[in-house]
């Protein structure tokens, strides 16, 4: 893998820069700025530099269909009022614009496409599509160490068309990941939670081995919640699971793995309610969990305090309404109080557990944050990530 940083000509080159600038959108203001903060050196670099630069980018999951609200904008404007140079959303599709001189007709230095999984071909990972975008610059760099698992046009195929570099925030995940893995200490527990079960699932079977707790919350835990004969009523859960949850408590079993999953839930009839305590066997069928109880937290800050060190990503339940966002707190603060107490080595990944520790204040309190969720656990789980082979 090269660095851009290494490359010695880039004056007046048009770069094709793939960024992650997937960040919380509520009514089309952003809510954490974490992934747009960490690139501004790159887009620096490559500014100093004299190049053009043209940012790709993802937005949300809108499946090959134009979404007004996935739109760029709100990131196009915030990236404006960070950086130096003009910046400039392009809106017009993709395929119409027909090779990099369409760079002459603007006076910015900076132009950003609109979102590229506006396009079917991006998740599909379309040859043409990706050639076709490598018509559009000199130079390919992957700043997108966060959605590196995706083996999609913009990560994956593109490279096979152009000189392709690792940009300044992969190199640093990456370095950091690499110490982190090598120098890890044991008892180890991995905390996995969020709302995108489907991408974890599966990792969790190949991490059990290396890890002697793994604490399940938020979304997945359902699966688990319901697989032991519980009712869990209108709670979001993977489909045709019971297999693999199978296979995982099985292989913890084996692996002499502690499995964790809530013991006591909070409970609501929607997602902008309050909040009741239940055990697991009270959930009624027109109720919804949406964050663990006090006696999981107990159980898990337990866990924490015997433990050297500590893997978190996804947070316990649906902080964003704050009735549900005691559970993701705690696990918060309880880390970050043993790692100022040099108790533990923590490393914290995803979006989401991002922004819940901005708003708790506490981001400087983990020996590593990752931007990444998903591309985080597979990096740990010592897969080979689709979007780094390529730049190999
Ligand atoms: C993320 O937020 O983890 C990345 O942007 C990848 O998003 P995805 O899970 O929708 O591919």
């Amino acid at each position: 893998m090269r660095s851009i940083v290494e490359e010695k000509n880039l004056i007046n080159k048009v770069i094709l820069l793939r960024l992650d600038l997937n960040v919380p959108l509520v009514q089309g203001k952003i809510t954490d700025t974490t992934r747009i903060d960490k690139i501004i050196p790159t887009l620096n670099f490559l500014i100093g530099e004299k190049t053009k630069i043209v940012i790709l980018s993802h937005i949300g999951r809108p499946k090959g269909k134009i979404v007004n609200e996935l739109s760029l904008m709100p990131i196009s404007e915030d990236l404006q009022k960070k950086l130096k140079v003009n910046v400039k959303l392009i809106k017009k599709n993709i395929n119409e614009i027909k090779n990099k001189q369409f760079f002459n007709d603007f006076d910015e230095q900076i132009l950003i496409l609109e979102n590229i999984r506006f396009y079917a071909e991006e998740e599909k990972n379309d040859i043409k599509f990706a050639s076709h975008i490598a018509s559009l610059g000199d130079i390919y760099v992957n700043d997108a160490f966060s959605c590196s698992h995706r083996k999609h046009a913009s990560i994956h195929q593109i490279s096979k068309f152009l000189p392709a570099y690792s940009g300044l925030q992969l190199d640093l995940e990456v370095n950091a990941l690499n110490k982190i893995t090598s120098e890890i200490t044991k008892p180890i527990t991995c905390i996995i939670g969020g709302s995108k079960i489907s991408t974890k699932i599966n990792i969790i079977e190949n991490l059990i081995p290396k890890l002697n707790n793994i604490i399940i919350v938020g979304g997945m835990a359902n699966n688990f919640i319901e697989y032991f004969g519980n009712n869990i009523g209108n709670s979001i859960k993977e489909k045709n699971c019971n297999q693999i949850v199978e296979k995982i408590i099985s292989l913890t079993k084996k692996k002499n793995c502690n499995l964790v999953y809530p013991i006591d839930v909070l409970v609501s009839e929607n997602i902008n309610g309050s909040s009741k305590n239940k055990e697991l066997n009270q959930i009624a069928s027109n109720e919804m969990i949406l964050d663990i109880g006090p006696k999981t937290v107990s159980k898990i800050t337990d866990i924490i305090d015997s433990s050297k060190t500590i893997l978190w990503n996804g947070p316990a339940g649906y902080f964003e309404n704050p009735n549900f966002a005691n559970g993701s707190i705690k696990i918060a603060k309880k880390i970050s109080e043993n790692n100022k107490a040099n108790k533990i080595f923590s490393v914290i990944g995803g979006g989401d557990t991002v922004s819940l520790l901005n708003s708790l204040n506490l981001i400087n309190n983990f020996n590593f944050v990752s931007t990444a969720g998903g591309a985080f656990l597979e990096y740990l789980e010592g897969e080979k990530l689709p979007g780094i082979t390529a730049l190999n």
